[in-house]
């Protein structure tokens, strides 16, 4: 089964969204879509939704699934937009329940925010399935960049977040809190072992060196030849090395505070002050 996919790039945030479709029918799914935000202004804006929601309307496509690779740290998540607009079930790893557990501590959120995942409509184990349409997908845990980090096989495609980037830029940092370069590596084992010719979508672009232009699409095959972090067949020591020498030289993401205070959950944003004004909140020295 090949599933249509069609992406769509934020070149704000460095992120690809993707509308994945059923092509025997109308189903489709979106995933990891983006809300955006000017951090400056602390201001939304639904451009990107919008384009989205406009494709999914003018081909006529259900919206069967809102899916989350992960708790992203450099970009808001749209999903209840979508959802209003389009329906559809929003969906993430079940270990998002870790996720809420740490940085519930680092917001200081009362007990009103739930860490059982309850903003969600459902929670995904490794191994588990679903289906789009008659298309099924098969969920593989990937953690190692965050601990709820999935990976979404359909078809021939698999939808793999920020686990492998291009070959030519590597795979994604570790250093988040519950990440880990040794987990990264197991991960990425599990999805090198999908047939060759598997088709990989990645979460985020930034070009790489030598490239001019942005790109999302690769192959299983492509990724154990040409992955400059992981491929060659490198072993686990020299990968952590590399991996943990470059996390040290990094800085937070520009929108971690404000992305994760509204991914966690769920995309919503926080109850509103008794005057009806939304707040997010900017912990010092935590991160
Ligand atoms: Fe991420």
């Amino acid at each position: 089964m090949k599933p249509d996919v069609t992406a769509f790039f934020d070149e704000a945030t460095n992120t690809v969204s993707y509308v994945v479709r059923d092509p025997s029918g109308s189903a489709c799914a979106i995933i990891d879509s983006v809300l955006d935000f000017d951090n400056a202004a602390a201001r939304t804006d639904t451009s990107s939704a919008d384009k989205i929601i406009e494709f999914v309307r003018s081909n006529g496509l259900s919206t069967e699934w809102i899916l989350e690779s992960h708790v992203h740290a450099d970009h808001l998540s749209a999903a209840p937009y979508l959802q209003e607009k389009l329906g559809g079930k929003i969906g993430i790893g079940a270990n998002i329940t870790t996720v809420q557990e740490t940085f519930g501590k680092v917001f200081n959120e009362g007990t009103e925010f739930q860490r059982d995942g309850s903003q969600f409509d459902k929670l995904f184990e490794d191994g588990d399935s679903f289906h789009i349409g008659q298309m099924r997908g098969d969920v593989l845990h990937t953690p190692g960049h965050t601990p709820a980090c999935l990976t979404y096989v359909i078809g021939d495609a698999a939808f793999v977040g920020d686990t492998l980037f291009m070959p030519d830029f590597g795979t994604a940092r570790c250093d988040f809190p519950g990440g880990s370069s040794e987990t990264l590596y197991n991960s990425i084992q599990k999805i090198l072992a999908l047939p060759d010719e598997t088709r990989i979508f990645v979460g985020h672009d930034y070009k790489a060196q030598g490239r001019d232009h942005y790109a999302w699409e690769t192959t299983v095959g492509e990724q154990k030849e040409l992955n400059i972090h992981i491929g060659h067949g490198r072993k686990l020591e020299d990968f952590r090395k590399l991996r943990d020498d470059r996390d040290a030289t990094l800085g937070m993401p520009r929108l971690i505070l404000p992305s994760i205070q509204v991914n966690m959950r769920a995309g919503n944003m926080p109850e509103p002050e008794p005057n009806g004004d939304i707040m997010l909140k900017l912990p010092l020295n935590k991160l």
